[in-house]
This record gives structure tokens, C-alpha cells and sequence, in this order.
């Protein structure tokens, strides 16, 4: 087991990156028993549980959503803030009670968590009944892990991680929108991040590979492809000129798949040639999650976010003029470090500025081997919280204006399911991201419809049907 530390994932940086493919070769020998899979975190873990899921179902088993009546449970975690270390042992400790009447069940954790050296570290000692530990870079070596299951714990934490492997097969959630990996990793370092240490340097698949993903997954009647990677704008640096991100997007968008999404957009990789192609292509969708995280220059310089505010809002302006319509949603962190009133003030006014669709809000939350954990974590608890709801406000009033402006016009919605809240409903999502619950519609799921807003909210929309 290799142990991540700053030191060692900034080495790993320089190494070289292998291409190869996976080979699928598995006997069910595992047929009639059953896997619980819990899954934490981004859309990053959420396909990766996609993965998960093909390997489970090559050895047999089948899935289900009952805990207590499963032969393995699988725990696909997330580290990026302390609260989701917090849920993961509290879930852990109902897998633990289940060991007890149930000795043969088999516990296996994986995702960004166990590559953090302490976790691995505390797992080994304080939970000696979790049979399985793998990572995020070795998530094909489980069904091997599954058939070797040792008497001991066994562990397995690849950070090696030089590899990008095509023929990646998946089970997906949805037979109508997809997740699309087009990189693995991040080089940014922003200083309070994990995810470079979890998932490690930045590796681009090719652009051939991914535009055959896409064209299959059309042949297969999807209606949106979400391109993933934790900075999908430094897409293809690591690779030839010619495979940048505006280059992708063109490609994908040449496939005539009906939907195309990108996240995340990192502000300091957003080139003009960019902004031209999204602004070109009908196909894709004019909406753009752009984390800015802070409104102070001071708190982004140490943050390591590499811009300022002034020039995230002049590219906030140039995508507002040159991609009409657009919609744009951010993620902020409050309580950073040394952040004053003054600082949190200058965050509320970008806010007021840019009237953001929707954000994400975070309080900071200190990460192991982090530069931000080293600098004082120096705000009340108490502090923080009051910032948050301060910010939370302001957004909510900007999401719900925005919504508010779609009353009574006629939108493009695809159907992605039904409806809890609705007999007959269906939900699903306008081009700018916008959710709407539409009323009579459960016949209509995996299409594109006309609908008419009828109500708005701060984070849905209704609407009903309209035949044009
Ligand atoms: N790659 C994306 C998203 C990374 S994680 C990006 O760069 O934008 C999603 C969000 O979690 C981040 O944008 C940030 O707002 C938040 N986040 C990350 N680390 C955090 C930490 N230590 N404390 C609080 N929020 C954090
Ligand atoms: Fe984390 Fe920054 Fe990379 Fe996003 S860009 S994943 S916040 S290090
Ligand atoms: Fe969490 Fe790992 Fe995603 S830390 S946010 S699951 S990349």
C-alpha cells in the first residue's frame, strides 16, 4: 500500500501516463447473491459506482436496495469535507452491526476516502471488519479482490495512478442521459483541495476514444452526454495540440447527439476559442457550472485559484454577451481562512453582481495534507454558519428572480423520469439546467417537449405540455 502525501502526488505529477485497455473476463460465480452499493460525493463517484456496478453484475450478483438482506456491501466515499467523513462511519457502523448476524456478509470501501493515508491507516485499525479497501484508481481490480478475499483485511490503494484504460464498461443509472469521463484527476492544487491527492494528476483519455463513447451511446438512443472532469476546460493539456477542449466539444457536438453537457469549468482555463464553439453548436447546452469560490482577491490568491475577481467577472460578462441565454451557476466556500467581514462582504457583492443562477455554498472544511490546513483555521464555527445563511439568501433570491423569469414562456424540457410528487408527472431539465415537474407527462419520458412554465420556485419549475 502506497500512502498519498503532498510531496509524493506532486512527483506523481511528472510520471508518465500509460494508455491501455481493459480486458472483461469474469465468471458469475457469485449468481443469486446480493450487492447493496451506497455511493458519496460528485458525479465523479456517481459514474464511477456505473463501473462498479458492471463488475458486480459480471460475478453474479444482483442489486438491491435493501441493506439487510445483501451478501456484499460496496461504500463508495467521498472526502471532500469533514461531513462526509462524519456520514461515511456513521453508515459504517451499521455495516459493522450487520457483520454481526451476518459473518459471511462482505464490506468493501472504496473511492476518494481510502486514498487518504490516515483513512487507510484508521480503517486497517479501528474497522478490522471491512474485508475490502480499493481506491479510485484501481476500481477494475475489485471483482479480483472480491474472489481473493483473504482472512485479513485486504487493502489495495493504487497511487500509481499513470494510467488512463479504455474499454471502460458500465451499468448506467439512465437510458437517457449519460456520464462521458473524458479526463481523470486534477493539477490545480487549489490550496483546501483534496481531489488532487484522491484522484490524482491530470490524464486525458484520447479524443478518438471519447467521440466513439458518445456516437455509441447515441446508437443506443441516449439524448445527453455529460462530459466529465474535475477541470473539463484543461481538457487535452497533457495530450497534443490538437486535442484541446474546444476541439472535443466540436467533435462531440459533430455526433448530433441531441444534448451535450461539460462539468466543471475552471475560470482560469476558459479559452475564447471556447466560448465560440459552445456559442455555436444548438447541441450545446447553453449552461456553464463556474466555480468562483470567492469574491476576495485576498482569499483567492490563498486559495491558489490562479484569478482574480475582476477577471472571473470580465469572462463572466463575455460569456453573458456571446452565448445568449446562458446560464451560470458557481460553487463558493465561506470561512476560508483569514477571511474578514471584509472579504465575505466583497463575496456577497460578486454575488449581487453576477445574480448567479444557483451556487453551491461550502463552509471550509480543513483537509489532511492540504496547504490550507496548515494556515489557522481561524473563524468560529458560529461565524461561519451565519455566513453561510447570509450568502444562501442572497443566492436563493438571484435562483428564484431567474426562475421567475420563465413564467408563461414555452421551454425545451427532457423528460429524464417520473415524478414522485405527481400522478402521471415527469421532471426534468430545460437547456439551461432549469428542473421543471411537468404535469402529464409519463409517456413523454426520454423525449425533448415544448412545455409551458405555469409556476416558479427557487429551485424547481412546474409546467404542463404544450402541443405546438
Ligand atoms: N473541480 C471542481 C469541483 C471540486 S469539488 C472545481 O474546481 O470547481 C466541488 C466544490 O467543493 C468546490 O468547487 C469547492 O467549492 C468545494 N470544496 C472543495 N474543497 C473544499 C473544502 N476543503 N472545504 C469546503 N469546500 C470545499
Ligand atoms: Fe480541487 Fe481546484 Fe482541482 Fe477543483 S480545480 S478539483 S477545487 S484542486
Ligand atoms: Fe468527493 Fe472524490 Fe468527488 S473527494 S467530491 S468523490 S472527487
Amino acid at each position: 500500500m502506497n500512502l498519498p502525501n503532498m510531496q509524493e502526488a506532486k512527483i506523481r505529477g511528472k510520471q508518465k501516463v500509460n494508455y491501455l485497455k481493459h480486458e472483461h473476463n469474469y465468471e458469475p460465480v457469485f449468481k443469486g447473491k446480493k450487492f447493496f452499493l451506497k455511493t458519496y460525493g460528485c458525479q465523479m463517484n456517481v459514474h464511477d459506482s456505473e463501473e462498479i456496478r458492471f463488475y458486480l453484475n459480471s460475478l453474479g450478483f444482483i442489486e438491491t436496495q435493501d441493506m439487510n438482506k445483501s451478501d456484499l456491501v460496496v461504500l463508495n466515499t467521498c472526502a471532500i469535507r469533514e461531513n462526509a467523513h462524519d456520514k461515511f462511519y456513521g453508515f459504517l457502523g451499521r455495516c459493522k452491526h450487520l457483520k454481526r448476524e451476518n459473518p459471511d456478509l462482505i464490506i468493501a470501501v472504496g473511492g476518494c476516502m481510502p486514498q487518504q493515508s490516515n483513512v487507510a491507516t484508521t480503517l486497517k485499525e479501528k474497522h478490522p471488519y471491512v474485508d475490502i479497501v480499493f481506491g479510485t484508481h484501481n476500481i477494475h481490480e475489485l471483482p479480483k479482490l472480491i474472489l481473493e478475499k483473504k482472512k485479513e483485511q485486504d487493502i489495495e490503494v493504487y497511487s500509481i495512478e499513470g494510467n488512463v484504460y479504455e474499454n471502460t464498461q458500465y451499468i448506467r443509472d439512465s437510458k437517457i442521459t449519460a456520464w462521458v469521463n473524458i479526463m481523470y484527476g486534477c493539477d490545480k492544487f487549489c490550496t483546501y483541495c483534496i481531489v488532487p491527492y484522491t484522484r490524482g494528476k491530470q490524464r486525458s483519455r484520447h479524443l478518438k476514444e471519447i467521440v466513439s463513447e458518445v456516437e455509441e451511446l447515441k446508437k443506443k438512443g441516449y439524448q445527453e452526454v455529460t462530459l466529465l472532469g474535475q477541470n473539463v476546460n484543461a481538457y487535452g493539456k497533457d495530450l497534443s495540440k490538437d486535442e484541446s477542449f474546444a476541439n472535443l466539444l466540436t467533435s462531440v457536438a459533430k455526433t448530433n447527439i441531441p444534448r451535450i453537457r461539460f462539468v466543471t469549468s475552471h475560470p482560469w482555463d476558459f479559452t475564447d476559442d471556447l466560448i465560440d464553439v459552445i456559442s455555436k453548436y444548438p447541441n450545446i447546452m447553453p449552461y456553464i457550472h463556474l466555480p468562483i469560490q470567492s469574491g476576495s482577491n485576498k482569499i483567492l490568491k490563498l486559495m491558489g485559484r490562479r484569478y482574480t475577481k475582476e477577471e472571473y467577472l470580465t469572462l463572466f460578462n463575455k460569456l453573458k454577451t456571446k452565448i445568449p441565454g446562458v446560464s451560470i451557476t458557481t460553487d463558493i466556500i465561506v470561512g476560508f481562512p483569514n477571511e474578514t467581514e471584509q472579504d465575505f462582504l466583497e463575496t456577497l457583492d460578486v454575488v449581487n453582481t453576477c445574480q448567479f443562477d444557483g451556487a453551491y455554498t461550502f463552509i471550509y472544511s480543513p483537509r489532511e495534507a492540504t496547504p490550507a490546513s496548515k494556515m489557522p483555521d481561524n473563524i468560529s464555527l458560529e461565524e461561519k454558519e451565519q455566513r453561510l445563511r447570509r450568502l444562501n439568501e442572497l443566492v436563493n433570491k438571484y435562483s428564484l428572480n431567474h426562475n421567475q423569469e420563465y413564467l408563461k414562456k414555452i421551454v425545451k424540457v427532457l423528460l429524464i423520469d417520473k415524478c414522485e410528487k405527481e400522478e402521471n408527472g415527469a421532471f426534468g431539465y430545460t437547456e439551461t439546467m432549469k428542473l421543471v415537474n411537468v404535469k402529464d407527462a409519463i409517456d413523454y419520458i426520454g423525449q425533448i417537449v415544448d412545455v409551458e412554465i405555469t409556476d416558479a420556485k427557487s429551485f424547481s419549475l412546474n409546467g404542463i405540455i404544450k402541443k405546438i
